[in-house]
């Protein structure tokens, strides 16, 4: 099994917010992310598909398909974007960036094509922050 992943890009804006909390709880929890006038990151997302290598290619996948698919379904609707008002999969989910993955997750898997698997979605925050999901 051979493991391939591409590298995207987004920025985007969003707050931490949960609205059953107080300003304060939300303030104490979320700290400077429960901003409640936005603030931006310049997100980093590793998708990694896996596979075996096809005999008259010796590719897993088209790694420029896959950054056409990721491009077309996954960052045209979140690059620029308000996640917490602009993003259908995000309403009503706080705009977290573990619950990021788990929608990315879900928004690609569906138009991968068969003879690739999903294997994990890798999605830096910030430099020093990610969090990758595996489905
Ligand atoms: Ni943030």
């Amino acid at each position: 099994m051979v493991f391939v992943t591409r590298l995207e890009h987004f920025n985007a804006a969003h707050k931490l917010y949960n609205p059953n909390w107080t300003r304060e709880k939300n303030e104490e929890v979320f700290g400077a992310c429960a901003n409640e006038n936005w603030h931006g990151h310049n997100y980093q997302l590793y998708v990694t598909v896996k596979g075996e290598p096809d005999p008259e290619t010796g590719f897993v996948y088209d790694v420029k398909k896959l950054s056409s698919i990721i491009k077309e379904k996954i960052v045209n609707q979140l690059d620029h974007k308000n996640l917490n008002m602009d993003v259908p999969f995000l309403q009503g989910k706080l705009c977290s960036t573990e619950n990021l993955v788990i929608g990315i997750w879900q928004q690609l898997v569906p138009h991968l094509p068969k003879e690739v698997q999903l294997h994990s979605i890798k999605l830096y925050e910030t430099p020093r922050i990610y969090v990758e999901y595996f489905g």
